[in-house]
């Protein structure tokens, strides 16, 4: 049962980054993610500060479905049908809502790093982004009788993100440039399904999610070399260094180099981290 929410203004930026990562609703973490967003951009609000605004939650409210299994417990996913479809934009909107708590931490937990305004400028439009995402494909389940919870999820994506909780570079590398960087190079592929499948209204979903998230990478590969500059390290060898330490799947190839480059990824970061595997 959804519960009512209470989407009253956070004090402050960083006092509501944790709010919407507690939230167990989703409609109360995607109102919340609204509520906040918009007062930022009114200039309504304060950036605020961890130490005075309260610790960030080390694991995100959820629901109590979906079930949450480990990766390798998922079950193989259906192909084709409506069930495939469903099953599909679940594991997505999965994602999306991992996405919104992700994006919210990097809002409030690095906050006494000193970081320019635009930082924050940039960062609560990609939450803002994320919640619709996650919204939109709520919708789309609707429209095929089904909703998120309906199946299992996955939960390894905010693990992939608690062990770079003290170094902000460190999690653009391995969420933005590399997690969501795999978002640009699977995509394109996944619209071009749903269109020959005839399902036009996921690949709508999908082509505004793909546009969206070049945007996310483009933000992630600017403020990762912003740091990088701060510091005075060449952005490449670092993140290289980040996702050796830190990641443990393979960036696997075939890579949308085009994408990539637009968005600041350029090859020199991620094809040498590809070639090493055998
Ligand atoms: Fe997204
Ligand atoms: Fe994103």
């Amino acid at each position: 049962m959804p519960q009512e929410f209470d989407a009253a203004t956070p004090v402050t930026l960083v006092a509501g980054a944790p709010q919407i990562i507690a939230a167990s609703d989703t409609s109360q973490k995607v109102a919340l993610a609204y509520k906040t967003s918009r007062t930022w951009f009114k200039r309504d609000l304060a950036i605020g500060s961890p130490s005075l605004d309260g610790p960030m939650p080390e694991r995100p409210g959820r629901p109590d479905k979906p079930k949450l299994l480990a990766p390798r417990d998922m079950p193989k996913r259906a192909l084709g049908g409506v069930q495939g479809r469903v099953a599909l934009i679940h594991s997505l909107a999965h994602i999306e809502l991992n996405a919104v708590d992700l994006t919210w931490d990097l809002i409030g937990r690095f906050a006494d790093r000193k970081l320019p305004r635009s930082y924050y400028d940039d960062w609560v439009r990609v939450g803002l982004e994320e919640a619709k995402h996650f919204s939109m494909l709520e919708d789309r389940l609707a429209q095929l009788d089904a909703a998120y919870g309906d199946l299992p999820a996955h939960d390894g994506l905010w693990q992939a993100a608690q062990e770079t909780g003290h170094d902000l570079a460190a999690r653009l590398a391995i969420i933005l440039l590399v997690l969501e960087a795999r978002g640009l190079d699977i995509t394109p592929p996944m619209i071009e399904k749903a269109r020959s499948l005839g399902d036009l209204d996921t690949a709508k979903c999908l082509e505004i999610i793909y546009r969206d998230e070049k945007n996310h990478v483009a933000f992630g590969a600017k403020w990762f070399r912003y740091l990088c500059d701060r510091i005075g390290k060449r952005p490449e060898p670092l993140f290289q260094g980040y996702v050796r330490t830190h990641f443990r799947g393979q960036l696997k190839p075939p890579f949308n180099d085009r994408a990539r480059s637009e968005a600041g990824l350029t090859p020199g970061f991620y094809k040498p981290l590809a070639s090493i595997k055998g």
